[in-house]
């Protein structure tokens, strides 16, 4: 028989059921909702990024079936071929306007935008300084592009300028921050670093994925929210998480934009977006600028959830946004309390180490716009159970 040269991989899957780290796949069998049914298990749900509710907003689903009628299931083809529609031009202009920016060039994932997006834009001779904490597709990004990458502690802007006075000053650099960070919930420091890149001559680039839709004017993003228009090169958006369907996309000045167009390879050599897509994402935004008491909605719940998780006594970090970690320690800990919510019908995944820090791991919880007040309280009364019972309060 053949030896199996891929048998490696089982070891390491062994080594991870012995850490009590192997997970299965939850499998969602309903709509992506606040209240739906997972594993055939009804739960609050506490562990997605649809922060607006908008998977299943009627305006998105109407205008994701009329794409269909109108024009088909698919592109066929990568945008730089024969797969860009009017629609998909339509979204980027849509964008721009939205975020203020000349020109706007859509992925077909947040990821993409981001790791595409660094890769192109850099060489090997260029250097990255970034977050420790900055998103994997940041990271990708920074070795696809060959650069030298050098990473600053979490928001500390001085340790960042203390990296840069030690680089050659001609040598051409990229300031590089998460919006807000998706495991711990906490903002990039914003202002600091764009004076830092104002005075030493660095692009500057914001994740905003988490920050789309949820921070700034109608969900402008932290750029808006920071009040930092004109002082970030590249700004990062997703289409997949508060928008509610799929894409990523770079907001930026029109050689930037021109420059992806020619040079990013997941927008060279992938295929575009299906029209659903793109005519739910514009409808999204038509709901972003017209019925803007969603966003108020889903602040509303996120202080109400994170002041009853504080008030029951957990360690929650520093957030500043509707995620809110619920530290557990080791990564046995924080898996043992999710299971245990589960079993109570509160769906809030565990995240451990390679994600966050060994003895950082936690149970994330992400509030949206579309949980009842029961909803919550639930699950704030399952927490207060079972983090008592292991310890955590
Ligand atoms: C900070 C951050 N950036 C980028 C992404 C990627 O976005 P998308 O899901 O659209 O690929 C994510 C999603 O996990 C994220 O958390």
């Amino acid at each position: 028989m053949r030896h199996d040269p891929l048998s490696y991989l089982g070891k390491e899957l062994d080594s991870l059921r012995e850490q009590k780290l192997f997970r299965q796949l939850r499998i969602l069998d309903d709509e992506q909702r606040a209240h739906t049914t997972v594993d055939h298990k009804s739960v609050v749900n506490l562990s997605s990024n649809n922060y607006l509710g908008l998977t299943t907003h009627p305006r998105l689903r109407a205008a994701a079936l009329k794409a269909i009628e109108d024009f088909g299931v698919g592109t066929g083809s990568v945008r730089t071929i024969a797969g860009t529609m009017e629609i998909h031009m339509e979204l980027e202009r849509r964008l721009a306007a939205f975020k203020n920016v000349e020109k706007v060039v859509v992925f077909q994932s947040g990821f993409t935008a981001n790791a595409g997006t660094v890769s192109a834009v850099l060489t090997k001779e260029d250097v990255v300084i970034s977050d420790e904490l900055n998103h994997a597709s940041i990271i990708d990004g920074c070795r696809l592009s060959r650069a030298t990458i050098k990473v600053f502690p979490h928001k500390d802007v001085e340790a960042a300028r203390r990296i840069i006075a030690g680089l050659p000053a001609t040598q051409r650099k990229l300031l590089i921050t998460d919006g807000v960070f998706s495991m711990d919930g906490d903002l990039g420091p914003l202002p600091g670093l764009c004076a830092l890149a104002e005075e030493t001559g660095c692009i500057m680039m914001v994740d905003d994925a988490h920050a789309s839709g949820v921070f700034g004017r109608n969900g402008r993003g932290t750029v808006d929210h920071f009040e930092m228009h004109g002082r970030v090169d590249i700004q990062v958006g997703t289409l997949s998480k508060a928008v509610g369907a799929l894409g990523g996309y770079v907001a930026g000045n029109a050689n930037l934009i021109d420059f992806l167009y020619h040079r990013a390879r997941p927008f060279l050599f992938s295929t575009s977006h299906p029209p659903a897509v793109v005519l739910a994402c514009i409808a999204a935004l038509d709901v972003l600028m017209e019925e803007p008491e969603i966003i108020e909605r889903l602040w509303e719940n996120t202080r109400f959830f994170k002041a009853g998780l504080h008030d029951l006594g957990f360690d929650t970090g520093l957030s500043e946004s509707p995620i809110t970690p619920v530290i557990a320690g080791d990564g046995a800990r924080a898996m043992l309390l999710s299971d245990k919510l589960f079993e109570r019908g509160v769906f809030a995944q565990g995240i451990a180490y390679p994600t966050v820090a060994r003895d950082k791991a936690r149970v994330r919880t992400i509030v949206t716009a579309t949980h009842t007040r029961e909803d919550l309280q639930y699950a704030l009364d399952a927490f207060a159970a079972f983090g008592r019972e292991i310890g955590l309060i």
